[in-house]
């Protein structure tokens, strides 16, 4: 049995190996396994501080505050340097979720 690391808290590369599909309500959008996705898929470019990512390749997300739609739309089509489809189906639902959700918040307690 593989145990899923519940808490992101490692700093740095962590790889961990693809996550069990949840038999959980599809397409509902869970943003813990949209902050996954993202710590594998997208912080290598992308800086987001709840996801304490630094990538500088595509723009900062925290300042872009894009809505998960936005999100949704430049992981399924790509754009400049970002190839297309590099997460699909939930797992795009849940990062862009994620992202809609935690961008430009970390340390802002506004709600
Ligand atoms: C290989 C590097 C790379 C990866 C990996 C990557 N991106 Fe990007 N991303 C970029 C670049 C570069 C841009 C700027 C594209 C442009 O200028 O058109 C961008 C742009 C964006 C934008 C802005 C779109 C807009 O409307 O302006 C969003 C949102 C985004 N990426 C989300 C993600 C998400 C979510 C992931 C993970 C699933 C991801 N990116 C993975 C490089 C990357």
């Amino acid at each position: 049995m593989l145990a899923l690391p519940l808490v992101g808290g490692c700093n740095g590369s962590t790889t961990t190996p693809e996550p069990e599909p949840d038999a959980g309500s599809q397409g509902e959008p869970d943003i813990a396994a949209g902050r996954d996705v993202f710590l594998r898929s997208c912080a290598l470019c992308h800086a987001l501080g709840d996801a304490q990512a630094v990538g500088t390749l595509g723009p900062d997300l925290d300042q872009l505050r894009p809505t998960a739609e936005r999100v949704r739309r430049q992981v399924r089509t790509g754009g400049g340097a970002m190839p297309p489809n590099i997460v699909e189906g939930q797992q795009a639902e849940d990062v862009a979720a994620y992202v809609a959700e935690v961008a430009g918040r970390a340390g802002d307690d506004d709600g």
